[in-house]
């Protein structure tokens, strides 16, 4: 499968990252609701359409998640994959259909989306997707992760991630252990490692190609209530041991999930892991809101302003991709 690991790298390689522009319209409907914008197919297509036409794009971004309703847009008669596929990105699509409660153990979620799923991938390949996104959703209490909710993600994760090689498509894997609670880092570490690990046992046993994955992990945080405060270059040295433990090492690379950071600490937080990162592993980034926040926000005031809008959005790209090759400095932020 040399293709499928050539997508991977020219996702993330070079110091590129992916745009996880794959919001479902519940979610985006509650970011535009924020910042009191309505959310219609327009309104949504209209702020997309403006980050993938920005000049970043084609210098920091690899890749681009879609969601269902924008992968059949269209926007002066071409289609949104067209698009994208002309600034030298990838498209991508989000495959699962959202995490729902976990029979036998209703405080945590099982993600959906297998039935069907080889036939939804044969369209998506047709409409331009080259890879694809499955989310797993794990929370950390002191029981929490279960062993069941463990095990059953990591195989609805396997399971994805054979149809999606089956089809000719790059699965990116995404295990999220969230920050919610107020655990500390430690903690973190062990439980996002054995959510890793699981799901590797997993990949391993349905006979994926490992050269043909791209890894979407949290990084390791304390719990966004504890009050532990903990530096980059800890958060950088916790999340490296994690990753280099759990990982086999003929994954082509990470991508990081932002997952509720602020836009500078992920930039940071990734900058310290790529200065410390002496493994073979590509440390890049998958960010959603660490990449479109600050874009989203003037936006919402200025619809017209298309230039004004690209230019935060490219400036927030720009310094995720100098992060991703270690070689960002706080000094750079100010534009
Ligand atoms: P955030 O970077 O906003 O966590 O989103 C990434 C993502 O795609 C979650 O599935």
């Amino acid at each position: 499968m040399p293709e499928l690991n050539n997508i991977a790298l020219k996702i993330i390689g070079n110091g590129k990252g992916i745009l996880a522009a794959d919001e479902s319209t519940g979610t985006m409907t509650k970011r535009l609701d924020k910042v009191n914008i309505k959310s219609t197919p327009e309104n949504r297509l209209n702020f997309r359409h403006t980050l993938f036409t920005s000049n970043s794009i084609k210098n920091c971004i690899g890749g681009v998640i879609l969601y269902d309703e924008t992968i059949k847009q269209t926007f002066n008669s071409k289609t949104i994959p067209e698009i994208i596929s002309e600034t030298g990105a990838i498209p991508g699509i989000k495959v699962d259909t959202g995490a729902k409660v976990l029979s036998k153990s209703p405080k945590e979620k099982i993600t959906e989306g297998l039935d069907g799923l080889r036939e939804r991938l044969k369209e998506y390949y047709k409409l331009g997707a080259r890879f694809t996104k499955w989310r797993g959703v794990y929370t950390i209490t002191n029981e929490f992760p279960s062993k069941l909710a463990i095990h059953s993600n990591a195989h609805a994760l396997a399971r994805y991630a054979a149809l999606a090689q089956e089809e000719g498509m790059v699965p990116i894997v995404e295990p999220e252990v969230l920050m919610d609670g107020n655990h500390n880092a430690v903690t973190c570490l062990k439980k996002t490692s054995e959510v890793i690990k699981k799901c590797f046992d997993e990949l391993i046993l349905h006979k994926i190609e490992l050269k043909g994955v791209i890894l979407k992990p949290n990084m390791i945080l304390s719990g966004s209530d504890s009050d532990e405060k903990i530096s980059s270059k800890e958060i950088a040295e916790l999340t490296l041991k994690c990753l280099i433990d759990s990982v086999p090492s003929e994954v082509p690379g990470i991508a990081f999930l932002s997952g509720g950071q602020t836009e500078i600490e992920a930039t940071k937080n990734l900058d310290s892991i790529n200065k410390q990162n002496k493994s073979n592993f590509i440390m890049s980034y998958s960010y959603g809101r660490a990449l479109q926040q600050n874009a989203l926000k003037y936006w919402s005031i200025n619809t017209n302003d298309i230039n004004g809008t690209q230019k935060i959005f490219d400036h927030r790209a720009n310094m995720c991709a100098l992060a991703a090759q270690g070689k960002w400095t706080e000094k750079l932020e100010q534009i």
